[in-house]
């Protein structure tokens, strides 16, 4: 089985879905936006912070290394959700858009580029997962515009390359979960009221990152080929479409 690289692993669904991945039997190489101890796990790890536009051709270029030249999969996870009232002054709103856009969806977009350009001169396919959001088709709160529309563009950069490549077997791959149980929905369910936010969900809890991560890998290693361009939900019913 080849290389995954996927971004932002040091912690929450990132992490699950790196540590899945490996139990698997795949070659990973994690990421984070800062450098880690060395844990025990022994996984390799690259620190870039995606909100530094250079950072992700550094980013690809070694876990290039790492992998001996040969990546198969892209898991594009990371991911910041901050938020961004509109009474904040002009400039602090507009600052906090370009980072949300340039780590949420512009470094996806600079990596999938990259995957795609090198599975083109390797002569052979590749598989891209996108961790989008259920935010990319219902909307975010009134502070996560920006959260909400680089999700949206990440469905519709996803669509675009699944329908681009496939005839190349490079295949395309989105999830749209829902409030997962990670310190990013800790701090927006507290903001939001708490508990009383479940009562929208009719499974009755938040997913844990373990199932994304099981949806993560099946995408990265099992989907069916024809299975390319899907978005798949996982919100506990919370939004159905
Ligand atoms: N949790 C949810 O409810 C939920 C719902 C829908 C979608 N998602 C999506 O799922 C993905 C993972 O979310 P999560 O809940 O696991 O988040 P998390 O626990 O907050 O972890 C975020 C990950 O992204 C990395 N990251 C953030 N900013 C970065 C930057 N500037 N440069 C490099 N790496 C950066 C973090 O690295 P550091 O540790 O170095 O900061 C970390 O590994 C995100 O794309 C998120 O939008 C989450």
């Amino acid at each position: 089985m080849g290389y995954i690289l996927v971004t932002g692993s040091s912690r929450g669904i990132g992490r699950a879905a790196l540590a899945l991945l490996a139990q698997r039997g795949a070659r990973v190489i994690g990421h984070g936006s800062r450098p880690q101890p060395q844990d025990a796990s022994g996984l390799a790890f690259i620190a870039a912070d995606l909100a530094d536009p250079l950072s992700v051709d550094r980013l690809w270029h070694a876990a290039l290394e790492i992998a001996g030249g040969k990546i198969d999969a892209v898991v594009n996870n990371a991911g910041r959700f901050e938020a961004n009232r509109l009474e904040r002054s002009d400039i602090e709103w507009l600052d906090a858009w370009e980072d949300t856009l340039r780590v949420n969806l512009t470094a996806a977009a600079q990596l999938s580029r990259l995957a795609v350009l090198h599975w083109q001169a390797e002569g052979c396919g590749g598989r891209l997962v996108h961790v989008a959001s259920r935010a990319a088709y219902r909307g975010d709160s009134p502070a996560h515009w920006h959260y909400a529309a680089a999700k949206g563009g990440m469905v519709a950069m996803h669509k675009t390359i699944a329908r681009a490549y496939a005839g190349q077997g490079i295949l395309s791959f989105a999830i749209a979960p829902g409030f997962t149980d990670t310190s990013m929905a800790g701090d927006y369910l507290a903001s939001r009221g708490g508990p009383g936010l479940l009562a929208d969900i009719p499974l009755g809890r938040v997913a844990s990152p373990e199932e994304i991560a099981r949806i993560i890998a099946f995408c990265a290693l099992d989907a069916p080929e024809s299975m390319t361009g899907a978005v798949i939900d996982a919100n506990g019913a919370s939004f159905v479409r």
